[in-house]
């Protein structure tokens, strides 16, 4: 089967070219890749790329991520998350080829207090959650096989990310402030990618993406739940006994949301239900805090 992944570098891209290299051929790529590019931003580079490639399943882990700056960049943040997804639909149904796209817990208001379901009322706070459920959508009225896979608080050993960040600014500074009303379920970039493989291998017959009556969105993100906060005191216990942090590093302080203003509203609570998932495919992932473990395990290794 070949495949198109779209994104090389990414959290999630960089992944999926290992878990995705034992189904078929991949060819990934991005707006930098050499000779053929694919920049999101442009409709024509989508169309033409697309068809030299002519892959039987295309993958987007591409979109634009700055969630903040997207407030400014509302023309650029529509283009890569609504529009192009849409225009990756029409080139799938052109090639009679399947999508598989992710989308963000960010769709939803936060204002829920048990996880929501992909059923669940959708209501972004802000312009990137708004641009990401208008690629839903416009992925959707194409009709084509295809799984849109919302996560959340994507970390990961590359990339720009909280698991990364702190591990730095731990090391840097003696006090460390963290958003403690914030609640959500911390994801590890390579567990979504290997559930992403699984997924596909599942809904792949002789070659051919087909989960028929099966497409549609599927929520896929870490057991659990916790806050910033938490998440942090647990990077730097876990840190700490890998010998990946000093015994002495930065003192964590939680504080709340409106202690920490950003130009981008985030919902209080956004954490998924995975039971779609489990149910029709028997799929998945770990608690976060086990996840976690795995992931600083590696780092401890190298
Ligand atoms: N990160 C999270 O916490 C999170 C949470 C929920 C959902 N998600 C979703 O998960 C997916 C993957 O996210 P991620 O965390 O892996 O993102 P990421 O690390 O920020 O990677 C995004 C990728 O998109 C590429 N990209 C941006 N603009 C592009 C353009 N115009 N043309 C082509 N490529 C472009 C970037 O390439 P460049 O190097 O060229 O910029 C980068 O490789 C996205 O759909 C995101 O919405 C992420």
């Amino acid at each position: 089967m070949k495949i198109l992944l779209i994104g090389r570098s990414g959290q999630i891209a960089w992944e999926l070219r290992r878990t995705l290299a034992c189904l078929g051929n991949v060819i990934a790529l991005d707006r930098h890749s050499s000779p053929l590019e694919i920049d999101l931003m442009n409709a024509d580079s989508i169309r033409a790329a697309v068809r030299a490639i002519g892959p039987r399943l295309i993958v987007n882990a591409g979109a634009y991520t700055a969630v903040d700056k997207a407030e400014q960049e509302q023309d650029q943040a529509w283009r890569v998350n609504a529009t192009a997804p849409g225009l990756l639909a029409e080139c799938s149904a052109e090639l009679g080829a399947g999508l598989v796209h992710y989308s963000t817990d960010y769709v939803f208001s936060g204002d829920a207090r048990a996880p929501y379901r992909e059923e669940s009322a959708t209501d972004p706070q802000n312009v990137y959650g708004l641009s990401k459920l208008e690629g839903e959508k416009a992925i959707a009225a194409v009709g084509i096989p295809h799984f849109i896979l919302r996560t959340a608080w994507v970390y990961g050993e590359r990339g720009s990310n909280f698991l990364l960040t702190m591990l730095r600014l731990m090391r840097e500074r003696d006090v460390l402030p963290i958003v403690s009303d914030q609640i959500g379920a911390p994801t590890w970039s390579r567990l979504i990618a290997e559930a992403t493989a699984a997924l596909i291998m599942r809904s792949t017959n002789n070659e051919l993406f087909a989960p028929d009556d099966k497409s549609g969105v599927y929520h896929l993100s870490c057991g659990g739940e916790t806050s910033w906060y938490d998440f942090a005191c647990r990077i730097k216990a876990l840190g700490q006994a890998a010998g990946i942090l000093p015994e002495s590093c930065a003192i964590l302080k939680a504080i709340t949301g409106a202690a920490y203003p950003t130009a981008a509203k985030r919902p209080a609570y956004s954490v998924l239900s995975n039971a779609k998932l489990a149910r029709q495919f028997g799929l998945q992932l770990p608690h976060w805090e086990s996840a976690l473990e795995l992931c600083i395990a590696g780092q401890a290794k190298a």
